[in-house]
Protein backbone atom coordinates (compact mmCIF):
# COMPACT_ATOMS: atom_id res chain seq x y z
CA UNK A 1 0.00 0.00 0.00
CA UNK A 2 1.49 3.79 -0.76
CA UNK A 3 2.06 5.78 2.11
CA UNK A 4 -0.89 6.36 4.38
CA UNK A 5 -2.45 9.48 6.74
CA UNK A 6 -2.67 8.86 10.16
CA UNK A 7 -6.14 9.14 10.21
CA UNK A 8 -7.35 5.42 9.70
CA UNK A 9 -4.72 4.38 12.17
CA UNK A 10 -5.22 6.76 15.04
CA UNK A 11 -9.68 5.50 14.73
CA UNK A 12 -8.51 1.96 15.10
CA UNK A 13 -5.69 2.69 17.54
CA UNK A 14 -8.54 5.00 19.63
CA UNK A 15 -11.10 2.35 19.61
CA UNK A 16 -8.10 -0.63 19.93
CA UNK A 17 -6.57 0.63 23.12
CA UNK A 18 -3.36 0.87 21.69
CA UNK A 19 -0.93 3.41 19.99
CA UNK A 20 1.12 3.98 16.96
CA UNK A 21 4.99 4.48 17.48
CA UNK A 22 6.26 7.37 15.49
CA UNK A 23 10.35 7.09 15.60
CA UNK A 24 12.28 9.76 13.91
CA UNK A 25 14.37 8.79 11.00
CA UNK A 26 17.69 10.44 10.08
CA UNK A 27 19.57 7.78 7.74
CA UNK A 28 18.65 4.61 5.92
CA UNK A 29 19.99 1.81 8.72
CA UNK A 30 17.59 3.78 11.05
CA UNK A 31 14.24 3.88 8.43
CA UNK A 32 15.26 -0.33 7.68
CA UNK A 33 15.49 -0.88 11.92
CA UNK A 34 12.24 0.82 11.91
CA UNK A 35 10.09 -1.12 8.83
CA UNK A 36 11.71 -4.36 9.56
CA UNK A 37 10.52 -4.51 13.02
CA UNK A 38 7.31 -3.22 11.66
CA UNK A 39 6.82 -5.74 9.10
CA UNK A 40 8.04 -8.46 10.93
CA UNK A 41 5.14 -7.63 13.32
CA UNK A 42 2.05 -5.86 11.71
CA UNK A 43 1.95 -2.69 13.41
CA UNK A 44 1.36 0.49 11.74
CA UNK A 45 4.34 2.69 11.75
CA UNK A 46 4.70 6.80 11.81
CA UNK A 47 8.02 7.76 10.34
CA UNK A 48 8.38 11.32 11.36
CA UNK A 49 11.64 13.58 9.96
CA UNK A 50 12.21 16.79 12.21
CA UNK A 51 13.93 19.69 10.76
CA UNK A 52 17.30 18.79 11.57
CA UNK A 53 17.25 15.49 10.31
CA UNK A 54 16.12 17.14 6.64
CA UNK A 55 19.16 19.37 7.41
CA UNK A 56 21.61 16.23 7.86
CA UNK A 57 20.06 14.33 5.47
CA UNK A 58 18.28 16.13 2.50
CA UNK A 59 14.44 15.95 2.46
CA UNK A 60 14.44 13.87 -1.08
CA UNK A 61 17.07 11.27 0.47
CA UNK A 62 14.86 10.43 2.95
CA UNK A 63 11.93 10.34 1.25
CA UNK A 64 13.02 8.05 -1.88
CA UNK A 65 14.29 6.10 1.38
CA UNK A 66 10.74 6.00 3.01
CA UNK A 67 9.48 5.16 -0.39
CA UNK A 68 11.71 1.90 -0.50
CA UNK A 69 10.43 0.79 2.91
CA UNK A 70 7.21 1.29 1.96
CA UNK A 71 7.82 -0.56 -1.26
CA UNK A 72 9.15 -3.61 0.73
CA UNK A 73 6.81 -3.43 3.15
CA UNK A 74 3.62 -3.85 1.74
CA UNK A 75 1.38 -5.37 4.20
CA UNK A 76 2.10 -2.98 6.95
CA UNK A 77 0.48 0.85 6.68
CA UNK A 78 3.51 3.37 6.83
CA UNK A 79 2.57 7.37 7.53
CA UNK A 80 5.63 9.60 6.97
CA UNK A 81 5.55 12.70 9.19
CA UNK A 82 6.88 15.94 9.77
CA UNK A 83 8.25 16.58 13.31
CA UNK A 84 7.71 19.51 15.23
CA UNK A 85 7.59 22.12 12.38
CA UNK A 86 7.75 25.32 13.05
CA UNK A 87 7.04 27.31 10.19
CA UNK A 88 3.91 27.91 7.70
CA UNK A 89 6.80 27.22 5.02
CA UNK A 90 8.18 24.32 6.36
CA UNK A 91 4.92 22.48 6.66
CA UNK A 92 4.32 23.35 3.08
CA UNK A 93 7.77 22.27 1.97
CA UNK A 94 6.50 18.79 3.16
CA UNK A 95 3.33 18.99 1.94
CA UNK A 96 4.13 19.22 -0.96
CA UNK A 97 7.36 17.01 -1.01
CA UNK A 98 5.10 13.85 -0.14
CA UNK A 99 4.81 13.89 3.42
CA UNK A 100 0.96 12.53 4.65
CA UNK A 101 1.46 14.36 7.85
CA UNK A 102 2.68 17.47 9.23
CA UNK A 103 3.21 18.56 12.57
CA UNK A 104 2.99 22.40 13.15
CA UNK A 105 4.62 23.05 16.86
CA UNK A 106 3.78 26.71 17.71
CA UNK A 107 3.40 25.38 21.59
CA UNK A 108 5.93 28.25 22.72
CA UNK A 109 3.50 31.18 21.22
CA UNK A 110 0.56 32.80 22.68
CA UNK A 111 -2.18 30.97 22.51
CA UNK A 112 -4.08 32.63 19.87
CA UNK A 113 -0.86 33.44 17.91
CA UNK A 114 -0.80 29.58 18.32
CA UNK A 115 -3.98 29.26 16.87
CA UNK A 116 -3.79 30.87 14.04
CA UNK A 117 -0.84 29.49 12.21
CA UNK A 118 -2.44 26.13 13.06
CA UNK A 119 -5.15 26.98 11.68
CA UNK A 120 -2.78 28.30 8.22
CA UNK A 121 -1.51 24.68 8.19
CA UNK A 122 -4.37 22.95 8.50
CA UNK A 123 -5.87 24.70 5.47
CA UNK A 124 -2.81 24.23 3.43
CA UNK A 125 -2.89 20.53 4.78
CA UNK A 126 -6.52 19.58 4.20
CA UNK A 127 -6.70 21.31 0.39
CA UNK A 128 -3.70 18.47 -0.28
CA UNK A 129 -4.92 15.57 2.29
CA UNK A 130 -2.63 15.69 4.39
CA UNK A 131 -2.95 15.34 8.39
CA UNK A 132 -2.11 18.15 10.67
CA UNK A 133 -0.59 17.31 14.86
CA UNK A 134 -0.87 20.82 16.92
CA UNK A 135 0.76 21.58 20.31
CA UNK A 136 -0.55 22.98 23.35
CA UNK A 137 1.24 23.38 26.62
CA UNK A 138 5.09 23.11 26.44
CA UNK A 139 7.08 20.18 27.17
CA UNK A 140 10.76 20.63 28.67
CA UNK A 141 14.16 19.80 26.70
CA UNK A 142 15.42 20.49 23.59
CA UNK A 143 13.02 20.49 20.14
CA UNK A 144 15.69 20.99 17.18
CA UNK A 145 16.63 24.46 18.14
CA UNK A 146 14.40 25.30 20.96
CA UNK A 147 14.93 24.52 24.10
CA UNK A 148 12.98 24.70 27.01
CA UNK A 149 14.17 24.22 30.89
CA UNK A 150 12.07 22.43 32.90
CA UNK A 151 10.57 25.03 35.74
CA UNK A 152 9.56 26.78 32.09
CA UNK A 153 7.59 23.79 30.92
CA UNK A 154 3.98 23.53 30.96
CA UNK A 155 1.52 21.06 31.33
CA UNK A 156 -1.52 21.65 29.37
CA UNK A 157 -4.51 23.50 30.63
CA UNK A 158 -7.52 20.83 29.77
CA UNK A 159 -10.02 23.75 29.37
CA UNK A 160 -8.37 24.88 26.65
CA UNK A 161 -8.36 22.02 24.21
CA UNK A 162 -12.17 22.14 23.08
CA UNK A 163 -11.25 25.71 21.60
CA UNK A 164 -7.72 24.96 20.49
CA UNK A 165 -9.28 21.67 18.40
CA UNK A 166 -12.39 23.78 17.08
CA UNK A 167 -11.33 26.91 15.67
CA UNK A 168 -7.41 25.01 14.28
CA UNK A 169 -9.36 21.83 12.34
CA UNK A 170 -5.90 19.89 13.88
CA UNK A 171 -6.50 16.02 13.16
CA UNK A 172 -4.37 15.28 16.22
CA UNK A 173 -3.63 16.67 19.61
CA UNK A 174 0.34 16.60 21.19
CA UNK A 175 -0.19 17.48 24.97
CA UNK A 176 2.28 17.67 27.93
CA UNK A 177 1.69 15.78 31.08
CA UNK A 178 5.37 15.55 31.82
CA UNK A 179 7.01 13.90 29.01
CA UNK A 180 10.07 15.95 27.94
CA UNK A 181 12.47 15.57 24.86
CA UNK A 182 16.16 14.11 25.26
CA UNK A 183 17.79 11.92 27.83
CA UNK A 184 17.65 13.32 30.85
CA UNK A 185 13.85 13.43 31.70
CA UNK A 186 13.86 13.67 35.36
CA UNK A 187 16.30 14.52 38.31
CA UNK A 188 18.24 11.54 39.50
CA UNK A 189 16.84 10.53 42.75
CA UNK A 190 13.08 11.90 42.30
CA UNK A 191 10.16 9.60 40.69
CA UNK A 192 8.53 9.78 37.04
CA UNK A 193 5.50 10.23 37.27
CA UNK A 194 3.11 11.77 34.29
CA UNK A 195 0.04 13.63 35.11
CA UNK A 196 -2.40 11.27 33.88
CA UNK A 197 -5.02 13.24 35.71
CA UNK A 198 -4.44 15.67 32.99
CA UNK A 199 -4.79 13.51 30.35
CA UNK A 200 -8.20 11.96 31.52
CA UNK A 201 -9.59 15.36 31.58
CA UNK A 202 -8.17 16.38 28.01
CA UNK A 203 -9.65 12.88 26.83
CA UNK A 204 -12.83 13.88 28.38
CA UNK A 205 -13.17 17.31 27.05
CA UNK A 206 -12.27 15.90 23.50
CA UNK A 207 -13.72 12.18 23.24
CA UNK A 208 -12.64 10.23 20.14
CA UNK A 209 -9.99 12.59 19.40
CA UNK A 210 -6.34 11.26 18.70
CA UNK A 211 -3.85 12.65 21.69
CA UNK A 212 0.08 12.79 20.97
CA UNK A 213 2.93 12.05 23.71
CA UNK A 214 6.33 13.78 22.84
CA UNK A 215 9.46 12.92 24.64
CA UNK A 216 8.22 9.14 25.50
CA UNK A 217 11.87 7.69 24.97
CA UNK A 218 12.10 5.63 28.17
CA UNK A 219 16.39 5.71 28.13
CA UNK A 220 17.11 2.12 28.67
CA UNK A 221 19.73 1.37 31.49
CA UNK A 222 21.16 -1.74 29.44
CA UNK A 223 21.98 1.22 27.02
CA UNK A 224 23.15 3.52 29.21
CA UNK A 225 25.36 1.29 31.15
CA UNK A 226 27.05 -0.30 27.62
CA UNK A 227 27.53 3.99 26.63
CA UNK A 228 29.04 4.51 30.01
CA UNK A 229 31.24 1.47 30.19
CA UNK A 230 32.68 2.28 26.53
CA UNK A 231 34.04 5.40 26.81
CA UNK A 232 30.41 7.54 27.20
CA UNK A 233 29.43 10.01 29.69
CA UNK A 234 25.74 9.93 30.58
CA UNK A 235 25.66 9.76 33.69
CA UNK A 236 21.88 10.43 35.71
CA UNK A 237 20.46 9.39 32.05
CA UNK A 238 16.68 8.74 32.88
CA UNK A 239 13.18 8.34 30.89
CA UNK A 240 9.37 7.41 31.11
CA UNK A 241 8.86 3.67 32.94
CA UNK A 242 7.58 2.01 30.15
CA UNK A 243 4.42 0.80 32.52
CA UNK A 244 3.58 4.66 32.25
CA UNK A 245 3.63 4.47 28.43
CA UNK A 246 1.82 1.59 28.44
CA UNK A 247 -1.10 2.92 30.34
CA UNK A 248 -1.22 6.10 28.35
CA UNK A 249 -0.81 4.00 25.24
CA UNK A 250 -4.20 2.24 26.45
CA UNK A 251 -6.33 5.65 27.10
CA UNK A 252 -7.20 8.38 23.83
CA UNK A 253 -3.44 8.78 23.42
CA UNK A 254 -2.68 7.12 19.81
CA UNK A 255 0.70 8.15 18.81
CA UNK A 256 3.62 7.77 21.25
CA UNK A 257 7.59 9.82 19.78
CA UNK A 258 10.59 7.80 20.31
CA UNK A 259 13.74 9.48 19.14
CA UNK A 260 16.19 9.21 21.95
CA UNK A 261 15.97 5.34 22.52
CA UNK A 262 17.23 5.16 18.95
CA UNK A 263 20.31 7.06 20.01
CA UNK A 264 20.94 5.37 22.28
CA UNK A 265 20.64 1.96 21.05
CA UNK A 266 22.72 2.61 18.02
CA UNK A 267 25.23 4.98 20.09
CA UNK A 268 25.36 1.55 22.59
CA UNK A 269 26.14 -0.93 19.84
CA UNK A 270 28.68 1.16 18.25
CA UNK A 271 30.91 2.27 21.44
CA UNK A 272 30.85 -1.31 22.03
CA UNK A 273 32.04 -2.45 18.70
CA UNK A 274 34.82 -0.08 18.52
CA UNK A 275 36.29 -1.03 21.78
CA UNK A 276 36.24 -4.80 20.93
CA UNK A 277 37.32 -4.48 18.09
CA UNK A 278 39.65 -1.67 17.04
CA UNK A 279 41.17 -2.46 14.12
CA UNK A 280 37.94 -2.76 12.31
CA UNK A 281 36.95 0.01 9.84
CA UNK A 282 34.73 -1.18 7.66
CA UNK A 283 31.42 1.31 8.50
CA UNK A 284 28.88 -1.91 7.55
CA UNK A 285 30.69 -3.61 10.03
CA UNK A 286 29.24 -1.80 13.04
CA UNK A 287 26.26 -0.16 11.46
CA UNK A 288 24.66 -3.50 10.97
CA UNK A 289 24.65 -4.52 14.64
CA UNK A 290 23.48 -1.03 15.28
CA UNK A 291 20.59 -1.12 12.97
CA UNK A 292 19.48 -4.80 14.46
CA UNK A 293 19.93 -2.58 17.83
CA UNK A 294 16.83 -0.44 16.61
CA UNK A 295 14.70 -3.32 15.07
CA UNK A 296 15.31 -4.89 18.56
CA UNK A 297 14.20 -1.67 20.72
CA UNK A 298 11.37 -1.14 17.87
CA UNK A 299 9.90 -4.61 18.36
CA UNK A 300 10.09 -4.44 21.95
CA UNK A 301 8.43 -1.16 22.01
CA UNK A 302 5.95 -2.65 19.17
CA UNK A 303 5.04 -5.36 21.63
CA UNK A 304 5.40 -4.57 25.36
CA UNK A 305 4.52 -0.49 25.21
CA UNK A 306 2.53 0.15 22.30
CA UNK A 307 0.58 -3.02 22.02
CA UNK A 308 0.10 -2.10 18.12
CA UNK A 309 1.53 -6.13 16.85
CA UNK A 310 -0.61 -7.33 14.18
CA UNK A 311 -2.88 -4.08 13.99
CA UNK A 312 -1.99 -3.23 10.85
O1 LIG B 1 11.75 16.24 19.36
C1 LIG B 1 12.88 16.21 18.88
C2 LIG B 1 13.34 15.00 18.18
O2 LIG B 1 14.05 14.16 19.06
C3 LIG B 1 14.15 15.38 16.97
O3 LIG B 1 15.41 15.78 17.33
O4 LIG B 1 15.58 17.94 16.11
O5 LIG B 1 17.64 16.76 16.94
O6 LIG B 1 16.33 15.84 15.00
P1 LIG B 1 16.31 16.63 16.28
P1 LIG C 1 12.40 11.47 23.02
O1 LIG C 1 13.53 12.45 23.12
O2 LIG C 1 11.86 11.13 24.37
O3 LIG C 1 12.74 10.28 22.22
O4 LIG C 1 11.19 12.22 22.25
C1 LIG C 1 11.16 12.29 20.84
C2 LIG C 1 10.11 13.21 20.34
O5 LIG C 1 9.22 13.65 21.02
C3 LIG C 1 10.19 13.58 18.92
O6 LIG C 1 9.24 14.53 18.58
ZN1 LIG D 1 8.79 15.92 20.11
Amino acid sequence: MPLVTTTEMFKKAYDGGYAVGAFNVNNMEIIQGITEAAGELKAPVILQVSKGARAYANHTYLVKLVEAAVQLNPEIPICLHLDHGDTFELCKSCIDGGFTSVMIDASSKPFEENIALTRQVVEYAHDHGVVVEAELGTLAGVEDEVSVEADKAMYTHPEEVVEFATRTGCDSLAIAIGTSHGAYKFKPGTKPQLRFDVLEECSKQLPGFPIVLHGSSSVPQEFVKIINENGGNMPGAIGIPEEQLRQAARSAVCKINIDSDIRLAMTAVIRKYFNDHPDHFDPRQYLKPARQAVHDMVAHKIVNVLGCDGKA
